[in-house]
């Protein structure tokens, strides 16, 4: 059987590689760098199928300029990079990566709340400039942890792994979703409150929702304020759920204590005037990277490609109303 022609928009861990390349033609991104749009487009024509990143925009075009693929596999478990509804209009499946990034991401947003709330990077900086005076009473001083409250924006796979390892911190845990999740209140001994209780009320606000049109720009400028002035916003979801430039000027204004984020709303740019600030704590989106994580990511999406060459439905797809 001749191998299917596949395009791999980056190179991904050797486990997801060597998955594909017994039954796959594969053309290989030969750079450490995202694909430019016509590398992209231009790449992806003829191939049979396609396994791509979240810095891959696929929509109408794309597909176009690719008319013979039959299956696309996101690296990611986030999916506002595909356009979901023009795939299903010409029945293209598409797959993501859930699970196997649910304690990395989790474990980060604690990395960064964590880091935000003791001024870990602050302290470290002063450490290596070797302009510590030495111990004083009022150096450093953060925010509480233990026993204070979290809120968990968005209550699916990562935001409930977030909330339970809180436990062991002795927190009390706000949630807050489009519909009460009474299984996620049993696990983890949360309460489900309306957004704006959830602002008012936490310490730290934990940011777990998928990017939609109804998540654009959730905490804008007026949700900043609704917070508590001591309060710590953490975001390891998708940056276009923040409004960056009202986030920094509510930081400037101290509407909020700090920032603990990993990810931003134009990548890999940055809003003027977040790097200078001392009280955020900013990481390059890689909430996912462990090597158990990017491991699972790469064998999750091959998987799901070699499925969908094949003709049958991936494990994780995306559209599944195409088999209908
Ligand atoms: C995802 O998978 O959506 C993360 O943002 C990157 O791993």
């Amino acid at each position: 059987m001749a191998k299917w022609k596949i395009l791999v928009t980056r190179r991904i861990p050797e486990e997801g590689m060597a998955l594909l390349a017994p039954d796959c033609d594969i053309e290989l991104n030969p750079h450490d760098r995202p694909m430019t749009r016509p590398e992209l487009l231009s790449s992806a024509a003829g191939k049979d199928g396609v396994l791509c990143l979240l810095t891959d925009k696929i929509d109408a075009e794309f597909f176009d300029a690719a008319p013979k693929v039959r299956g696309l596999a996101n690296y990611a478990v986030g999916f506002d990079n595909l356009d979901v509804a023009e795939a299903t209009k010409r029945r293209i499946p598409l797959s993501n990566t859930p699970d196997v990034l649910t304690n990395a991401t989790a474990d980060m947003a604690w990395a960064l709340l964590f880091a935000v709330a003791r001024r870990v990077v602050e302290s470290d900086t002063v450490m290596r400039s070797g302009t510590w005076p030495g111990w004083g009473p009022l150096q450093f001083i953060g925010g509480d942890i233990t026993g204070a409250t979290l809120g968990i924006v968005g209550a699916g796979r990562i935001g409930a792994a977030m909330a339970a390892r809180s436990k062991g911190f002795g927190m009390t845990v706000l949630y807050t979703e489009a519909r009460r999740n009474e299984a996620f209140e049993k696990e983890v001994g949360a309460r489900f409150v309306g957004f704006d209780e959830l602002l008012g009320q936490s310490d730290y606000v934990s940011v777990h929702v998928p990017l939609l049109p109804g998540t654009r720009h959730l905490f804008n400028y007026e949700a900043f304020g609704k917070m508590k002035r001591t309060a710590y916003l953490i975001n390891t979801a998708r940056g276009p759920v923040l409004d960056e430039a009202a986030l920094v000027k509510a930081l400037k204004d101290g509407l909020i204590a700090g920032a603990g984020l990993d990810v931003y709303e134009r990548e890999p740019a940055m809003t003027e005037g977040l790097a200078d600030l001392s009280n955020v704590v900013l990481t390059p989106h890689t909430a996912s990277a462990t090597v158990a994580s990017r491991r699972g990511m790469a064998v999750k999406a091959a998987t799901n490609l070699l499925a969908m060459l094949r003709g049958e439905k991936a494990p994780d797809c995306l559209n599944p109303g195409i088999y209908g």
